[in-house]
């Protein structure tokens, strides 16, 4: 009956591997804890590309076989793999947030926004943001590290929306280590800005009030006009190289 129906669709070609292979995928799943144990194949492969996709990695990042492999060959049943571990316990959150939570959003505009892996993970298996993942390499292995960080994530990441590369993020965190007392990866924070948005005029004004800081005002000064040549508004550049100008020219004032 079933070959007759194949010979009719004119895939009789195919099926004699197709019945000689595990299929793919199953009629039937044998180890569904969280989702509907009854699901339509369809709808769990479709969930299953919803978490590879939102977390930018293949099906064995969860699951126990080799990488490019046949997927008939991967033991998806199994529960070896950490990971797939807690993404069953980031699915119990995600309904959690879903069918609670944002149930008691007042007034909730519709149609709803529904909370998926990718709202939190935008393509990275740990969704931690561009600040917080330099802050940790600048903390522990210093500035020269987290630069070569920053630039190895942008080549690989730029346009994906996997991290904030706008000047905002460098700027924030230089100010950040500024504050700190850590004026010289201030500087160097900026810097690399300064490298990826050479139109920016706040960056080199942001480096000069960093250099005054450090009372390098040779420096300052450079940044003040390289500000000025970029954005020729910054009445705050203009202010400050009259300041220095001013206390440098003139003699003082008794
Ligand atoms: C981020 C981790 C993750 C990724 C990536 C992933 N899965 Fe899964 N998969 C799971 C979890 C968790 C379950 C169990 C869900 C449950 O318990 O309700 C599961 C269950 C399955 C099952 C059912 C197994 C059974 O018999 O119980 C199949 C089939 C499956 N996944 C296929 C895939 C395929 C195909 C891919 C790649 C497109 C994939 N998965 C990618 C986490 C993942
Ligand atoms: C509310 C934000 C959020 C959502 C939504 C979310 N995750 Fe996560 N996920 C996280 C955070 C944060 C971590 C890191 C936790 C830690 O280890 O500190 C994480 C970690 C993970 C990890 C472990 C990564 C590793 O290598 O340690 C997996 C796997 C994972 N998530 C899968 C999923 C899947 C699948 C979904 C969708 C069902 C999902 N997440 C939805 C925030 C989220």
């Amino acid at each position: 009956m079933r070959r007759f129906a194949l010979t009719v669709l004119g895939l009789a070609a195919l099926a004699p591997a197709a019945l000689a292979q595990g299929r793919f995928p199953p009629d039937s799943f044998t180890n569904l804890k969280v989702l509907p144990k009854n699901i339509e194949p369809r709808a769990l492969i479709n969930t299953m590309r919803g978490f590879a996709l939102g977390l930018g990695v293949r099906c064995t990042y969860c699951h126990v076989g080799r990488e490019g492999a046949p997927l008939d060959s991967l033991n998806f049943a199994s529960d070896d793999k950490r990971t797939k571990r807690v993404a069953r316990v980031m699915l119990q959150m995600v309904m959690h947030v879903n069918d609670e939570h944002l149930a008691e959003v007042p007034d909730r505009p519709t149609p709803h926004i529904v909370v998926r892996c990718a709202t939190c993970h935008r393509g990275l298996p740990r969704p931690r943001l561009l600040d917080d993942t330099l802050g940790l390499v600048l903390a522990d292995s210093g500035l020269d590290a987290a630069a070569r960080t920053y630039r190895a994530l942008r080549e690989r990441y730029y346009g994906s929306g996997a991290y904030d590369f706008r000047d905002l993020t460098l700027v924030d965190m230089a100010q950040n280590e500024a504050r700190a007392g850590r004026v010289d990866n201030g500087i160097g924070l900026l810097r690399l800005g300064a490298e990826f948005s050479p139109a920016s005029g706040q960056i080199p004004f942001l480096l000069g009030e960093l250099y005054r800081q450090k009372g390098d005002t040779a420096q300052a000064l450079a940044s003040y006009r390289a500000a000025l040549s970029k954005d020729s508004t910054l009445v705050f550049a203009r202010r400050r190289i009259a300041e220095i100008s001013g206390a440098t020219s003139q003699p003082p004032r008794p």
